[in-house]
């Protein structure tokens, strides 16, 4: 299983790059745009006057190229260096566009892009947004979506992207470069645009971005969410023989532990390992009281991650009936030094 990547492919001006950019900085992850990789292609070939579709001269090319993703001098996430050089916004040019689904259509073209964009998401978790990421790149990726729009949304979209669209573009005409596009990219032999069998799609005709974040982090968290039982023991209640408030604390930690055991690494080897996840704020709301010997389910799944910070909400139930619910918010530290390290990175790093 490769937990290194959320997978999110879509056809063109379908909103994966707004969607995948806030994903990563929501789960403080580094983003990816494999479509920049296929525009950098097309963007030296130009300088050369190569045509598009001539394989020869483009697989030439490519043996005497140097290509990675490279985070710029200023920071942030990483772009494409292509022979030392960021070509950045060059890229975003329509005829450069029109020219990566030429070549990204080239069999040498795929296979060389391949090893770039693996050895982009080696080290550390990304959120990388493409065509064929699902499918092709990281068919075993652990979370995938399928991003689209209708063609009338996604050229309006387009149309309002400054530098993407020609001078004196409308949204007839867009809406027609983007469906040519998409049939190219959809109809190539090698990878084609698809969505994967167990892909999540998501339609974003009618949703602000923000309604499309929520909603993939909702899958992702809801993925990890683990779910425990435990028999109220009489030492757990008080003089009134209900389970005295403070418990419910602790059964928010067993919770958490589990969570960490269920994502492959215990709190006690994270110990070991020189970390530590204290407490920030706790949070639970009580809405109905346990007895000695109820069998309780409680819950806990992550729903927050912000920089070295991460929220875990829980549930505790008795049957269908919620008890109490809350939440805790963590720092992922050094035990060396109590400095906070990047806390989804780390652990997912670890877990692997
Ligand atoms: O996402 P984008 O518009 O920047 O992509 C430009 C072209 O690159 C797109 O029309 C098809 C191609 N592409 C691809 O074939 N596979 C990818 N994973 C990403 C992009």
């Amino acid at each position: 299983m490769s937990s290194n990547v959320i997978a999110i492919d879509g056809p063109a001006a379908s909103g994966k790059s707004s969607a995948a950019k806030g994903l990563a900085k929501r789960l403080g992850v580094l983003y990816i745009n494999t479509g920049s990789l296929y525009r950098a292609v097309a963007w030296k070939a130009r300088k050369n006057n190569i045509a598009f579709q001539d394989e020869t001269a483009i697989t030439e090319m490519l043996d005497k190229t140097e290509v990675i993703y490279a985070i710029p001098e200023n920071g942030g996430n990483p772009d494409i260096r292509i022979d030392g050089t960021f070509p950045g916004e060059a890229l975003r040019a329509p005829e450069i566009a029109a020219g990566a689904s030429a070549v990204a259509a080239l069999p040498p073209v795929r296979a060389w892009a391949l090893g770039i964009q693996r050895a982009a998401a080696e080290k550390t978790m990304v959120v990388m947004e493409g065509r064929d990421i699902g499918t092709a790149v990281f068919p075993d990726a652990k979370y995938k979506f399928f991003l689209t729009a209708s063609p009338l949304v996604r050229a309006k979209r387009r149309l309002a992207q400054e530098g993407e669209a020609l001078d004196g573009a409308t949204v007839e005409s867009v809406a027609a470069e983007i469906a040519e596009r998409d049939k190219r990219d959809s109809e190539r032999a090698v990878a084609p645009l698809r969505q994967a069998e167990d892909a999540v799609f998501v339609d974003s005709s009618e949703m602000t971005l923000d309604q499309v974040l929520d909603l993939l982090e909702k899958y992702i968290s809801k993925q990890k969410e683990v779910t425990m039982t435990y028999r109220v023991p009489y030492a757990d209640t008080d003089k009134m023989g209900v389970v005295y408030y403070a418990n419910y604390l602790v059964y928010f930690e067993m919770c958490r532990s589990e969570l960490l055991r269920s994502l492959g690494y215990t709190y006690s080897q994270m110990e070991e390992d020189g970390f530590a996840m204290p407490v920030l704020e706790a949070v639970c709301r009580y809405k109905a009281s346990a007895h000695f010997e109820d069998l309780l389910t409680i819950s806990a799944t992550v729903t927050e991650i912000k920089g070295v910070r991460m929220q875990i909400s829980c549930t505790v139930k008795c049957g269908d009936r919620l008890l109490a619910e809350g939440y805790t918010w963590h720092a992922c530290v050094s035990m060396k030094n109590g400095r906070p390290v990047a806390l989804l990175e780390k652990l997912l790093q670890l877990c692997k």
